[in-house]
């Protein structure tokens, strides 16, 4: 029996229309276990953030299935697919994406609000989650008064409102330099030793393999080759 924890079955998933159409992933089936960091690499264009996103119940593949807590979310309409997302999905993104004109700590609590708008003591767990990734000091700084490395802290405190099982990130440490980027590496890892979350990471990064239970290579669309790095 199969893990279909998360994953995808036979995925394929067309862009644009007639001659310009693209089909960004043909057929890909690929499962990620729970409690894991899977790290999915390949080049330019290769279905990568495609395949983030159809995890993320974001897109919907125009063939197969897509597979959450071994459900099958495909077959869902656009408003129980948030739903499903926000109980149990989180984004991390190369560009931060914070919000520009509030503190570090009110960006973490809004990620809690915009998860249960009713969840009593935001501001407290939103400040204990930037202690924990050192922040303590910044919690009052918005986004332009904060390093890159920083920002991406902020925005993974942001991510983990709410407790989310599944964590997906799309170039983390893209816009990071050696040291912010190997702290990104070893947080996510963390989440997943220390909570049991499961991790996606796309990256072009190969300092993520040190800290990834596998690695699955995309190329044109489909799955390539697969090897574990345990
Ligand atoms: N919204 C879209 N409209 C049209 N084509 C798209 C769209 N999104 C992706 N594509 C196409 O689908 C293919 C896969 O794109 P995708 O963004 O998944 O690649 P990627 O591996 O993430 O690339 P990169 O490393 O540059 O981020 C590409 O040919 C891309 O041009
Ligand atoms: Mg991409």
């Amino acid at each position: 029996m199969p893990n279909h924890f998360l994953g995808v079955k036979d995925a394929s998933i067309w862009f644009g229309k007639r001659e310009a159409q693209v089909r960004a992933l043909r057929g890909v089936s690929v499962f990620f276990e729970r409690g894991t960091l899977s790290l999915v690499m390949g080049p330019s264009g290769s279905g990568k953030t495609t395949l983030l996103s159809l995890l993320g119940c974001l897109l919907s593949p125009d063939e197969g299935s897509v597979f959450l807590e071994g459900e099958v979310v495909n077959g869902l309409n656009e408003v129980e697919r948030t739903v499903v997302r926000q109980k149990k999905i989180s984004f991390v993104f190369q560009a931060f994406r914070l919000f520009h004109s509030l503190s570090a700590i009110d960006n973490v609590a809004l990620g809690f609000e915009l998860r249960d708008a009713a969840l009593p003591g935001r501001m407290k767990m939103a400040r204990d989650l930037l202690i924990r990734f050192g922040l303590g000091d910044k919690l009052n700084r918005e986004p332009n008064e904060l390093s890159p490395g920083e920002k991406q802290r902020v925005a993974i405190a942001r991510a983990l409102a709410g407790n989310p099982p599944i964590l997906l990130a799309d170039e983390p440490t893209a816009s990071l330099d050696a040291r912010a980027g190997k702290n990104i590496c070893q947080i996510l890892r963390n989440q997943v030793d220390e909570h049991g979350r499961t991790v996606v990471v796309v990256s072009h990064d190969s300092r993520w393999r040190e800290f990834a239970d596998r690695t699955i290579t995309l190329c044109d669309g489909q799955v390539e080759k697969e090897k574990g790095s345990l």
